[in-house]
């Protein structure tokens, strides 16, 4: 039986965590938060105090890596039975986490892991490479992107939200830096499938873009 996938791809911080979840939960779908995962090896990295520059042991580290998703209202991830999800959002560990995703050996070792998640009754799919590589035959693509000033815009609003010192300028370069990266690797670089339904959210709501989004998955 097939299992239907619908893939959003983009670029960090286009609201794609948001609008999966979303839309996961109005389909009752499973949901995979595929970034969750490199930033999960990039923290388990960074507590070995491993090498980031050695692709091999990144790679063995990927392999070994005990993760588990509990998936009630909320999130959680834990590493090895710790609960390491406050963690997983910082932009130190979203750096260290692009940085490692680059290497194919790690993205090798981490496709069966996101195959994986295609349960029924149906899968949302979030990341960079999700339509182009791991479900490049799902029933509906997604490629959701914003200008990386709105993007800067709303990490700073999130930032200041929760109570945390931000720098407008600041977040722009990182968003920059860490797009530049993404886009430039080798291996499964962030770029929408040929057959990808391309949106920008610069000036949309959120609930504008889960409509824009449903309404694909009814055709
Ligand atoms: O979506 P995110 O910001 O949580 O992802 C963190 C990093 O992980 C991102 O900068 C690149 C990498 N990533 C990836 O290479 N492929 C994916 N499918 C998802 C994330």
């Amino acid at each position: 039986m097939r299992i239907p996938v619908l893939t959003i791809d983009g670029p960090s911080g286009a609201g794609k965590g948001t609008i999966s979840r979303a839309i996961a939960k109005k389909l009752a779908w499973n949901y995979l938060d595929s970034g969750s995962i490199y930033r999960s090896l990039a923290i388990s990295a960074v507590d070995q105090q491993a090498n980031l520059d050695d692709e091999q042991a990144m790679a063995e580290i990927a392999a070994n890596m005990a993760l588990s998703f509990d998936s009630g209202d909320e999130l959680v991830v834990r590493l090895a039975g710790t609960d390491i999800t406050h963690r997983l959002p910082t932009e130190e560990t979203g750096a260290v986490a692009s940085k490692i995703a680059a290497y194919p050996k790690v993205r090798a070792v981490l496709l069966q892991k996101q195959k994986d998640f295609r349960q029924l009754p149906g899968l949302v799919a979030d990341g960079r490479d999700m339509g182009t590589v791991v479900f490049s035959n799902a029933e509906i693509k997604v490629f959701l992107t914003a200008s990386a000033e709105e993007r800067a815009k709303r990490r700073f609003k999130q930032l200041k939200e929760k109570g945390i010192d931000a720098n407008i300028d600041k977040i722009t370069k990182e968003i920059q830096e860490r797009d530049r990266r993404d886009s430039e690797r080798k291996s499964a670089p962030l770029i929408a499938a040929d057959d990808a339904f391309y949106l920008d959210s610069s000036n949309l709501t959120i609930d504008e873009v889960i409509n824009k989004v449903l309404a694909l998955t009814e055709k």
